[in-house]
């Protein structure tokens, strides 16, 4: 298990403010008798909120299905439809409502009302229903960040289609491989994006894709979105522009009536070994959970302004831009750009002009954000902003500070949001008005969330330290079935139950995240990080794994192995030892343009998110006698740190001294 990571002070402590308090969704008292009902009837818990926060076309009558555990099944006889929750439930008050203020990368900006989001998505819907796209059939959208994303993947939730969003930095093979896996008959993109000024010729990926996947394409129709206006391949009979599509279609359509636990999306993410996983989510039990997080973790009110700056390629937009803010009819702002474009005053801009109230976004923007302009906030009229949040890494004390006292103003409480693609919606978070936070931790599980942590064999780790950074840790478990918590992996049941529920860890009992962490004497949970061989780089998750395949993938290599590095601003940088099949390692000039080479072609494989920071040739890698590299060692050794604990299963010991003088 790796160590902590989290250094903090423990006494600094910040309560809420009494208006804040006086103010939220949730106050102690209401907190306290959720929390209670929780421990006493935890299905009625669930039920009752399901029954009172859902629209249902018919309400279920058994709440949890463990039959098949841990295929858990919640709301299993329930019918609904997760679109007409998120829109049709509220035009007769809301339609004129703002739902959307989308910010273009060049500052265009375009307001859509509930009643013109709602014609958008029903004629989109009867446009894939004209292409005889059905229930459960799997569609991947790869587009930008946009009001169409939104469109596509609430025509999908009308339909009962299953989207496979696929972020639009992946490269042409990722793609081809989720739409293999998913095997997708339709694919949604763009002619290209422009982002950070730069261009992205998106259909060009996808046909390199389908071209890659040759005899083995599942792909149908290509629906393309005429976004940037520039030329692109056509191929006839498969390629259609998406105005084309929707030209004709009425802009009513009538939601298809579906099961709880009909998939609502597919979302590809990294494990420790092998291709992405497709963790499939459901419906009824998703939707639950954005929506008592947004009220419960953001205390969503009618008039704020909510912005979420996670792009839809992600869970994070999924659930905090398509699914949550709509299904409680909230305005939000989606921004197409990047922080740092023109310059890093952007999301200041974007807050004082659309006047946010609530703004949630990573650690990592905001540590490039502070050392782009610490200052720059001060500038701007903040005073509109009333809740911030926190999501995809630990934030650490120092950023956490900052963005408290420079953005916030010391005025509002931060929401650090512990959760994964997995898990739906936010896990561990603090609940605004109550929760007393703790710079740094993510504080307490949720109403409902039964989390804890333990050792191998499932004891709890006792919370008997004070001390914070001296805690023991172990690993971060929920030990009861949740709704919004994930279905299967897309066609691997048997590494579903691997890879969350593994015998290894107190019998497969408990839903196992990946992560460790520690409590502190009052109950504070504090995340330390992966325990797998999963990177978190910018908030990205990437197995070492992927990386690895792709560079030994390049005919000059022929082995290597990839570790994190802390990074100031990335909270991981990659670093990867590569073994060259030339016999010599290459040196001065000739390493200088392989590391170039092989950087391109990781990026080429996966995405540029997954291009390594560093590249380190070697003659050989540290491996036990049966062959498995030792990657803590290579950890180590990236970041400087003494080599400890047993090394005596090494193969070739001689090989660490060579690594700790080249590096
Ligand atoms: C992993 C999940 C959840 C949306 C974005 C990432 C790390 C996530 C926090 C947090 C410390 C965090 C964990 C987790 N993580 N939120 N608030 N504090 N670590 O989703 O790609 O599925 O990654 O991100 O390591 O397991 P994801």
């Amino acid at each position: 298990m790796e160590e902590s990571q989290a250094i903090a002070n423990p006494h600094q402590v910040f309560k809420p403010s009494v208006e804040f308090a006086n103010n939220a969704n949730l106050d102690q008292a209401k907190y306290e008798e959720l929390k209670l009902k929780a421990n006493e009837d935890y299905l009625e818990f669930w039920g009752d909120l399901a029954r009172e926060k859902i629209s249902w076309n018919k309400e279920f009558t058994q709440i949890l299905n463990e039959e098949n555990a841990p295929f858990y099944k919640w709301f299993e006889d329930g019918l609904l439809n997760v679109s007409y929750n998120c829109l049709d439930r509220h035009l007769t008050k809301n339609g004129n409502k703002t739902a959307i203020i989308f910010v273009a990368d060049d500052g265009k900006e375009t307001i859509i009302s509930y009643q013109e989001l709602y014609k958008k998505v029903c004629q989109f819907a009867n446009g894939l229903k004209s292409l005889e796209v059905k229930s459960g059939d799997r569609v991947v959208i790869y587009l930008p960040h946009s009001i169409e994303a939104i469109v596509a993947m609430q025509a999908c939730a009308r339909i009962g289609a299953i989207h496979s969003v696929v972020f639009a930095g992946f490269s042409a093979k990722s793609l081809a491989e989720r739409i293999l896996d998913a095997k997708a008959e339709i694919v949604i993109t763009a002619d290209g994006s422009i982002r950070g000024g730069k261009i992205s010729y998106l259909k060009a990926v996808v046909d390199e894709a389908l071209m890659r996947l040759d005899k083995n394409n599942p792909v149908r129709t290509v629906i393309v979105e005429r976004r940037i206006d520039i030329e692109c391949d056509w191929k006839h009979g498969q390629d259609m522009w998406w105005e084309h599509l929707v030209k004709d279609q009425v802009n009513l359509c009538p939601p298809s009536i579906i099961s709880s636990e009909h998939p609502l999306f597919i979302l590809y993410t990294s494990g420790s070994t092998g291709t992405p996983k497709g963790v499939q989510h459901s419906s009824a039990g998703y939707l639950l959970g954005t929506i008592l997080t947004m009220e419960w973790v953001f205390d969503i009110k009618s008039n704020d302004i909510f912005w979420c700056t996670a792009d839809v390629g992600w869970i994070t937009g999924h659930s905090y831009v398509c699914y949550g803010p709509l299904a409680v009819g909230a305005t939000q702002i989606i921004f197409e750009g990047t922080p740092m474009y023109p310059d890093a005053s952007r999301f200041w801009q974007i807050i004082e002009k659309y006047k946010a109230t609530i703004f949630y976004t990573a650690p990592t923007a905001i540590r490039a954000l502070i050392k782009a302009g610490a200052d720059l906030p001060n500038q701007f009229d903040l005073s509109t902003l009333r809740l911030l949040g926190s999501v995809g890494e630990p934030i650490g004390p120092e950023t956490w500070l900052w963005f408290y006292e420079v953005v916030g103003k010391k005025r509002c409480p931060i929401v650090d949001t512990w959760w994964q693609t997995e898990t739906g919606c936010n896990m561990l978070a603090p609940i605004p008005g109550v929760t007393a936070l703790k710079p740094g931790s993510c504080t307490f599980p949720l109403p409902g969330i039964m989390a804890e942590i333990i050792d191998d064999n499932g004891n709890v780790i006792a919370d008997t330290n004070s001390s914070i950074t001296n805690h023991s840790h172990g690993y971060l478990v929920i030990k009861k079935p949740f709704p919004s918590q994930i279905r299967t992996i897309w066609n691997a049941k048997e590494r579903f139950i691997k890879s969350y529920f593994p015998e290894e860890i107190a019998q497969g009992k408990y839903y196992v995240a990946g992560d460790s962490a520690s409590k502190d004497v009052d109950g504070c949970f504090w995340i330390l990080g992966r325990i797998d061989d999963v990177l978190n780089v910018s908030g990205h998750r990437l197995g070492t794994m992927e990386i690895e395949s792709a560079l030994v993938s390049h005919p000059k290599v022929a082995e290597a192995a990839v570790v994190g590095k802390p990074h100031p601003i990335k909270g991981e940088a990659v670093s990867a030892f590569v073994v060259c099949k030339s016999s010599s390692v290459p040196t001065g000039d000739n390493a200088k343009l392989l590391i170039n080479e092989l950087q391109e072609w990781v990026s080429n494989e996966i995405g540029a998110i997954a291009k390594p920071d560093e590249i380190y040739f070697t003659e050989s890698l540290p491996k036990t006698r049966s062959g498995k590299i030792m990657r803590r060692l290579l950890r180590s050794i990236v970041r400087g740190e003494e080599i400890i604990g047993d090394i005596s299963t090494l193969e070739n010991p001689a090989i660490l001294e060579q690594l700790k003088n080249n590096h």
